[in-house]
């Protein structure tokens, strides 16, 4: 292959495959098998997956629906066991259940849809390193975790009269978790997970707090306020409870009996993740996020206190103390900017930003906002003080290797539009149907830093297409065609590697996965390493280079089918059989005919 990595890990990039196709697609001499499908059950007195009876009880016991983030998490001990984390994002109804049920059941259906969404915690076990991983029925961490789960709130606006209801007078204790998107590992064991689009649970109030978070007063695209009061801010005594979402999640897998967290200090907006960076000469971190929503901010908190190696319950105090930040991005060549991508004459889309200061322990730097105020209505903070609007932020990770911080940008077609901010060097192209990739360097490689340099490494698109695209200077030529980067993940060497999540009915192409060298000449140059079958958005990526293994969840096989009409059937691929593709396939072969969101290695 013409992998650049070194010894490990060559492939020949795939071919884009065509967005009408329903396979799982890796590079020759590759295979792949599912960890384990969504209805899994996760201890040995759940039932099996039975789709046509399925209850509250057994979805509760199984894993969940629609794998975004996720962790592969080998035991330091023993690195033939391990466990498995991941977010189960949102729901498809009329994927799940039959037709029937909805006229039926319609309370069942949005019970059952409250087992299925959170994280699931999976024990895994494999033969040797390297091997594949077999996940552990009745594993002693195993555990589901739902939209019945206690969480509890900490940072400076716990307690606030703001994040108070009639069932928690204290402001402390939230059930549940939604909308999980993106997250991350912490260099101390845990990991973090982003609640996004939690507006789509809840029935808001016809006030700017609300509105500013999408949150509308009419019914809610799944109706659970039918079924359970607190999801209808309108009813007395719930009025708070939508500001007991949009954190950062932190739980402990290797503890299956703590209350998972949310961190008010971190802020809250449509959270897509966060990941860590420890820096090595002072020990504070920095988490690094962005707010998934066109025109929407990136962020970074700095912890008042500093890492020890090793002292996990110390550790797992950093994210409740310190301080939030918001970017501004200003490019050298912004007069050049015509919002149609076209690159500036030094060469580059460029410049300096700057973190601009939210808060300081519980202290608020925003004029008129307590500290509260800015924690649970950050997005007006953000709005107050300037920062700059960008096109839907997802993940934003900084290297391990580096420091240097990677932000997805994953496209935005209202840039441009009469009424909306045009476009910037930082955001360069109206309409960005492809989205980009944005590199930013801290001053004096300090997570502290309130000033830093950025550049694009991608403007992301098909060369061969109509849009304009920038690869770094890479030969356009040679490069995979990227569209909608998402997800961010890097290897033991350094590269990137990016998962898509395009519309297919825009770019005409399955999601995939793909590397992006960083460094040299290599820099800018896409590789696609495997596509996700027809409706499917490509999560989570973990790579294990060293292992020669890759995890990805695939979500949402088949969204715009039917539960009686699918469009996919992934990964068991029947009824039409297991297509032969590789006999690990049919080990886990099901007997239902349904697409099933799963973990794939
Ligand atoms: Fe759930 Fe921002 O993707
Ligand atoms: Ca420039
Ligand atoms: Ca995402
Ligand atoms: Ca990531």
């Amino acid at each position: 292959g013409r992998g650049t990595s070194g010894a490990h890990f060559n492939f020949k990039p795939i071919a884009p495959v065509s967005s009408d196709v329903d396979e799982f697609t890796v590079p020759k001499g590759f295979k792949w098998e599912p960890v384990i499908r969504w209805g899994d059950p996760l201890f040995s007195h759940a039932p099996a997956f039975d789709p046509y009876h399925q209850t509250e009880e057994a979805q509760a016991l199984q894993f969940g629906y629609n794998n975004d983030y996720l962790a592969i998490i080998p035991d330091t001990h023993n690195p033939l066991h391990g466990v498995l984390v991941c977010n189960h994002e949102y729901i498809n109804e009329q994927a799940m259940y039959p037709a029937d049920l909805f006229s039926v059941d319609p309370y069942a259906i949005a019970r059952i849809s409250m087992m299925a969404q959170g994280l699931s915690v999976v024990e895994l076990t494999r033969k040797k390193v390297g091997s594949p991983w077999t996940y552990v029925v009745d594993g002693a961490r195993n555990r589901r975790i739902t939209t019945d789960t206690p969480f509890t709130l900490v940072g400076p606006a716990a307690g606030s009269d703001l994040l108070k209801t009639v069932d928690d007078p204290t402001g402390t204790v939230v059930l549940g978790t939604n909308n999980n998107c993106s997250g991350g590992y912490t260099p101390w064991g845990t990991v973090l997970s982003g609640e996004e689009n939690f507006d789509s649970y809840f029935v808001g109030q016809n006030t700017e707090r609300f509105k500013r978070y999408t949150i509308k007063n009419q019914r809610s695209p799944h109706g659970w306020e039918e079924v359970d009061p607190r999801f209808n801010t309108n009813n007395p005594g719930y009025e708070n409870e939508a500001h007991r979402f949009g954190y950062i999640v932190e739980l402990d897998p290797q503890n299956p009996t703590a209350a998972p967290r949310k961190h008010t200090a971190l802020g809250r907006f449509k959270h897509e993740g966060a990941n860590i960076h420890v820096d090595p000469v002072t020990g504070r971190v920095a988490a690094y996020m962005g707010d998934d929503a066109r025109f929407e901010y990136i962020y970074k908190f700095v912890s008042r206190d500093r890492y020890i190696e090793g002292n996990k319950a110390h550790n797992m105090t950093l994210l409740e103390n310190g301080s939030l930040y918001v970017a501004v991005f200003t490019g050298n060549s912004e007069a050049e900017i015509d919002g149609n991508g076209t690159v500036p004459a030094d060469g580059n889309y460029d410049g300096a930003g700057r973190w601009v200061q939210l808060t300081d322990g519980n202290r608020s730097l925003v004029p008129g906002m307590s500290i509260e105020e800015v924690l649970v209505f950050t997005r007006q903070a953000a709005d107050l003080m300037g920062a700059t609007k960008m096109d839907r932020p997802e993940d934003v990770e900084p290297s391990p290797i580096t420091g240097k911080i990677y932000a997805a940008l994953t496209n935005n077609n209202q840039r441009g539009v009469s009424g909306s901010a045009a476009a910037d060097e930082a955001n360069p192209r109206n309409n960005n149907r492809s989205g980009h990739v944005i590199e930013m360097i801290e001053d004096g490689n300090d997570v502290e830093a309130t000033s830093f340099t950025w550049n694009l490494l991608l403007l992301c698109g098909d060369p061969q297409g109509d849009e304009p695209v920038y690869f770094s200077g890479f030969d356009p030529a040679k490069v995979s065609p990227i569209s909608c980067p998402d997800n961010v993940a890097f290897d033991s060497k350094g590269n990137l590697w990016i998962s898509t999540d395009g519309a297919p009915d825009k770019i005409q192409k399955n999601d995939g996965l793909f590397r992006v060298g960083l460094d040299g000449t290599n820099r800018g140059n896409v590789e696609q390493f495997l596509s996700v079958p027809i409706e499917a958005e490509t999560c989570g990526p973990v790579i294990a280079d060293h292992e020669n293994m890759v995890y990805v969840a695939v979500q949402h096989p088949g969204e715009d089918g039917s539960f009686d009409q699918p469009h996919s059937y992934f990964p068991d691929y029947v009824p039409s059989g297991n297509r032969g593709k590789k006999s690990t396939v049919a080990r886990h072969h099901g007997t239902v005919a349904l697409p099933r969101p799963s973990i794939v290695q």
